[in-house]
């Protein structure tokens, strides 16, 4: 249960954070060392973004935290209201209007470490945290980003939103020192997602991306995005893999999380993507998107 306002207001020029049914002064919030999730990664997280103070899709967040906890056998520690109520005040306490909210769920912190399930269960470390969320800059917006191509070595089971993210930041880092904004996972030959985003591409008048499964994260942009297209029928859609030199000749590409909305791709390695420029196709279905956002809330 959150507390009730003030409870541990020792701190009040410092946003505070949610944790263990606590609000207290982020520097306050301390993790055992025998914490699993600094252990082992056993843990979970989300991120839920707010935009002018509005929370955006938090339904579908909490959604996928209930079942990456449920599949990896930790019990949701807090009640939906209790999760809103967390997030509602974690929303009007952050300085800025656009918000992006860290959750983390760990299995939290036995006396001993081993590798199995402790038993019985010990509570889990939960953390809920605001971030000011900074929109992309208008001249990516203009020209579009770059991207890199990176082989998947992920694990088998990415549908599940596990802390555990070395290949992911692997990869982003690799992205970061190309001086491109993301990176494209690659297995067997087949173009999944992005390091932190679902992957979009516009291939013969159609959008195709990954479907649904093991080899993705099912990303709450992605998902609002198909509902939208296929809704109000704005280009036909293909959920299938992408096959990289497919990619590489696509029209139009693009990357989807609830940071960077749809973040259009114009280069990826040594690729032009398109004529070089955000594509038509992203045109209408960002300004779809942000219409959607504007009237959608929870
Ligand atoms: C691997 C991966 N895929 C996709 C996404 C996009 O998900 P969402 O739209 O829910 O932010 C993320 C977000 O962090 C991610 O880490």
């Amino acid at each position: 249960m959150p507390s009730p306002d003030g409870a541990s207001d020792e701190s009040k020029d410092m946003t505070q954070v949610y944790f263990n049914g606590q609000w207290v002064a982020p520097d306050a919030a301390k993790v055992s060392v025998f914490d699993r999730g600094f252990l082992f990664g056993d843990g979970v997280y989300e991120v839920i973004p707010a935009f002018g103070r509005r929370l955006f899709g938090a339904a579908a967040h909490l959604d996928r935290l209930t079942r990456s906890l449920h599949e990896i056998g930790i019990e949701d520690p807090l009640s939906r209201a209790d999760w809103l109520a967390v997030l509602a005040r974690l929303v009007a306490d952050c300085p800025t209007d656009d918000v992006s909210i860290y959750i983390q769920v760990s299995r939290g912190a036995p006396a001993k470490r081993d590798h199995a399930y402790p038993n019985p269960p010990v509570p889990p470390t939960v953390l809920a945290a605001a971030n000011p969320l900074a929109a992309l800059s208008p001249s990516v917006l203009k020209e579009g980003a770059r991207a890199i191509t990176v082989p998947d070595v992920r694990w088998g089971r990415c549908d599940i939103k596990s802390v555990n993210l070395l290949p992911n930041i692997m990869a982003r880092q690799q992205a970061v020192a190309a001086g491109a904004m993301e990176a494209i996972l690659v297995r067997e030959g087949m173009a999944l997602e992005g390091a932190a985003s679902n992957l979009f591409a516009v291939i013969d008048d159609e959008l195709l991306t990954a479907p649904l499964g093991p080899h993705i994260l099912g990303g709450v942009t992605r998902n609002a995005l198909i509902d939208l297209v296929r809704r109000d029928r704005l280009i036909p859609l293909l959920e299938t893999p992408i096959p990289i030199d497919r990619l590489f000749d696509a029209r139009e590409v693009f990357v989807t999380s609830s940071t960077r909305d749809l973040l259009p791709i114009t280069r990826i390695n040594d690729h032009v993507i398109g004529t070089g420029v955000p594509g038509a196709v992203w045109q209408r279905l960002s300004a779809a998107f942000a219409a959607h956002k504007a009237g959608a809330s929870v």
